[in-house]
C-alpha cells in the first residue's frame, strides 16, 4: 500500500485510542471520511497527480482504506454507544431495596367526625342542613326565641356583645328563627356551627360547637322527639343505649326537657363517668314554644314543633373519654391520633 495510505491508517488506529465518546468518534470519522474535507476523501482528488499506470492501484488502495476506516470506526461507534448506555443505566439506577420514607396520613378532627356523624344520622331521618351566621342580632339570638331584654334566662348565657344590637351567637337556636321566617312548614332542619360564651373551665370553652335540630309540622309532639333521639343515641353511643327525658326550662320550648342517655360505660349500673347515677345528660330539647312560632308568622293552632340542641364537644368528650375540653382545641397530635375512629 502507498506509504501515505499506511500512514493515515496508523493515524486512525492511534487516534482512535484517544476517543472517549460517540460524539468524539463522529467528529474523528468526519476528519477522515468527509467527502470534501476528510483526509481519505481528499486522497481521491490526488488521482490526477498520480502516474497513469499507478492510478488503478492507487484508487484500489484508497477504496480499501476507506472501507476499512468505515468498518473500524463504525465498530468503535457501536462499542462507544453501548458503553454510554451502560453508564447511563448505572447513573440512573434506583435502589428498590431501600425502605421508603413513610408519609404520615392525617385524619379528620374529632369535632368534624362527630359533626359529620350527626349530619349523617339526622339526614337519614330527612333533615336538611342550614348553616347560620356566627354574628347575630340580639333579636335572632334572644328576643325572637322568647327571651326579651329583661328576661332572667339571658343570665343562663354570658354573651359577647359587639354592639347593643350585634353579638356573637350564644346558641345555634338563632338559626331556627331564620328558617321559620323563610320557609313554610313542613320544616326539618339541622343547624351546626360555632357558638360563643364568656365561659372557661375544664368542660367549657369560650368557643364551642352546637348542632340545632328543628321540626315543624302538623301534630308534632314530644313523642316524635324521643323517637328521633332514641335513634340518635343508639347510633352514637351503641345499640343498647336508652334515653330518658327530665323536665327543664328553656324560654323557647314548652315543655322543655333535658335528655339523658343510659351510661354507655357501665350500662346503667353506676360508674365514675355517670357519677354513680347510671345516666348521662346529653342535650336540651322540647316542644317549640307557641310564642316562637307566632314570632315567625307560623300559625301555632295549626302547627307544632320540636327542637333540640346538641353540644358537639360534649358528645366528643363523652364518646372518646376526654376530660378536658381544651384537648379538642390544642391540636396536639399525640391526642388527636388517638381520636380518629
Ligand atoms: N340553645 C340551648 C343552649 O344552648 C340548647 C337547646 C335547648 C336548644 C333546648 C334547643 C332546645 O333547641 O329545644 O343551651
Amino acid at each position: 500500500m502507498n506509504a501515505n495510505l499506511e500512514q493515515i491508517k496508523q493515524e486512525i488506529i492511534s487516534g482512535a485510542e484517544e476517543l472517549n465518546s460517540s460524539k468524539e468518534v463522529y467528529e474523528f470519522k468526519k476528519k477522515f471520511l468527509d467527502g470534501k474535507t476528510g483526509k481519505i476523501g481528499l486522497l481521491m482528488k490526488e488521482m490526477k497527480n498520480i502516474a497513469p499506470e499507478e492510478r488503478a492501484n492507487y484508487g484500489k488502495g484508497v477504496n480499501e482504506l476507506k472501507e476499512w476506516a468505515l468498518g473500524y470506526l463504525g465498530e468503535l461507534d457501536v462499542k462507544m454507544k453501548a458503553k454510554e448506555l451502560q453508564d447511563r443505566y448505572e447513573s440512573e439506577k434506583i435502589d428498590i431495596s431501600l425502605p421508603a420514607v413513610a408519609s404520615e396520613q392525617g385524619n379528620l378532627h374529632p369535632i368534624t367526625l362527630i359533626r359529620n356523624q350527626l349530619i349523617d344520622i339526622f339526614s337519614g331521618m330527612g333533615f336538611e342542613v342550614f348553616e347560620g351566621t356566627e354574628i347575630e342580632t340580639d333579636y335572632y339570638n334572644f328576643t325572637a326565641l322568647n327571651t326579651p331584654q329583661d328576661h332572667p334566662a339571658r343570665d343562663m348565657q354570658d354573651t359577647f356583645y359587639l354592639s347593643p344590637e350585634f353579638l356573637l351567637r350564644t346558641q345555634t337556636s338563632a338559626g331556627q328563627i331564620h328558617v321559620m321566617e323563610n320557609k313554610k312548614p313542613p320544616i326539618k332542619i339541622l343547624s351546626p356551627g360555632k357558638v360563643f360564651r364568656s365561659d372557661d373551665d375544664a368542660t367549657h370553652s369560650p368557643m364551642f360547637t352546637q348542632m340545632e335540630g328543628l321540626v315543624v309540622d302538623k301534630g308534632i309532639t314530644l313523642c316524635d322527639l324521643q323517637g328521633m333521639l332514641d335513634v340518635f343515641v343508639k347510633k352514637v353511643y351503641g345499640e343498647g343505649t336508652k334515653t330518658r327525658l327530665r323536665p327543664s326550662y328553656f324560654p323557647f320550648t314548652e315543655p322543655s326537657v333535658e335528655v339523658d342517655c343510659s351510661c354507655f360505660e357501665c350500662g346503667g349500673t353506676g360508674c365514675k363517668l355517670c357519677k354513680g347515677t347510671g345516666w348521662i345528660e346529653i342535650l336540651g330539647a322540647g316542644v317549640v314554644n307557641k310564642k316562637v312560632l307566632e314570632n315567625c308568622g307560623i300559625d301555632s293552632e295549626e302547627y307544632s314543633g320540636l327542637a333540640f340542641g346538641i353540644g358537639i364537644e360534649r358528645t366528643a368528650m363523652l364518646k372518646y373519654g376526654i376530660n378536658n375540653i381544651k384537648h379538642l382545641f390544642e391540636s396536639d397530635l399525640r391526642v388527636l391520633k388517638q381520636l380518629n375512629d
